[in-house]
């Protein structure tokens, strides 16, 4: 690690550690506009007529200084903290301001490059990399941070179209293939298939059932679906879960996921209803995937929790 000089960034004691893997980093000086009462040596007029100097960006603890970019523009940069009543507050404790975000990019990526939070929470990082133009990959490991995330890039105006990846999908994937395939790069065989539902319902205790079209087992009087590794249970595959079991004369149909296709709870849990069959959605945690647990039948399914759009 090369420690970075900070003092090339701005005048200031408040950044601790700033440190960059190779020798090759972007370190911009960042400009700030002070206004001033009266002219003074070097000073300038802007167009309301009021002097100004544009100086090396000073110590910014707290405040909102105004950044002069190398066209010339000036943008208020406001870094106090996101308090309760901010605009930009989105529930994380330690969320970031957005001010914060501008200054530490204009001062080490120019347009084009490629910035990188691994832990972006409520996104603040990626939100403002957008803006200036920069490309980003963002990460977490939390449901909500990703749905936040997601909903804030796509609240700014000309976003760039981004992709949403699931790395648990892949993990799943390559397990299914491991446990009940040939290979985990070959498509599953049927006889696989079969084998991961058997398994997953032999860890919900269920029993399978042969011959249906959508339902494969059942768990005392309810029938159960279970949801592919890799795609998100849809709507219209609950709705033909639902209309099979409706037609069966069964009053009780149990679907167990990985992942749900976003705003399906309530929707889908009336739908059924209005059918005459009670729906339960259980969610299907990665320890399914531990030997151990699976072999201690230590898995317990729980309802998803639910996302509000
Ligand atoms: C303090 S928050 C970041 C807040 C962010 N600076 C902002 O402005 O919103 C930290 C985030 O790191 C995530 N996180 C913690 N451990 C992680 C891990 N091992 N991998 C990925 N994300 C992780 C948490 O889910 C949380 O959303």
């Amino acid at each position: 690690m090369v420690e970075l000089p900070v003092e090339r960034l701005c005048r200031t004691n408040t950044i601790r550690f700033c440190s960059t893997k190779s020798t090759e980093f972007k370190v911009n000086g960042l400009t700030e506009r002070q206004h001033l009462e009266k002219p003074s040596t070097g000073s300038s007029k802007d167009e309301p007529g009021r002097c100004f100097a544009d100086t090396v960006l000073r110590d910014v603890i707290e405040g909102a200084p105004l950044i002069v970019d190398k066209d010339g523009t000036v943008a208020k940069c406001n870094i106090r903290l996101v308090l309760n009543l901010s605009s930009e507050r989105l529930g994380y404790a330690t969320q970031k301001p957005e001010g914060l975000l501008t200054l530490l990019l204009k001062g080490a990526s120019a347009a084009g490059d490629l910035v990188a939070d691994f832990f972006c929470g409520s996104d603040t990082t990626m939100a403002v990399a957008e803006k200036l133009g920069r490309r980003w990959i963002g990460c977490d490991l939390e449901r909500w941070a990703i749905h936040t995330t997601r909903k804030r890039l796509l609240g700014i105006e000309s976003c760039q179209t981004f992709e949403v990846l699931n790395l648990d999908k892949y993990e799943c994937q390559y397990w299914q293939g491991v446990t009940f395939g040939d290979s985990r790069d070959k498509p599953l065989t049927e006889r696989a298939l079969y084998e991961y539902l058997a398994f997953v319902l032999k860890l919900y205790g269920a029993a399978p059932v042969l011959g249906l079209e959508h339902l494969h087992g059942r768990k005392g009087k309810a029938l159960v679906h279970i949801g592919a590794v890799d795609a998100p249970v849809t709507i219209s595959q609950i709705g033909v879960a639902i209309k099979e079991c409706a037609q069966l004369k069964q009053d009780e149909l149990h679907v167990l996921g990985w992942e749900w296709e976003m705003g399906l709870y309530y929707l889908m849990v009336e739908e059924a209803r209005k059918k005459g069959v009670k729906l339960l959605l259980l969610q299907i945690l990665r320890e399914v995937m531990e030997q151990q647990a699976a072999a201690k039948a230590d898995v317990r399914f729980f309802e998803p929790a639910y996302l509000e759009a």
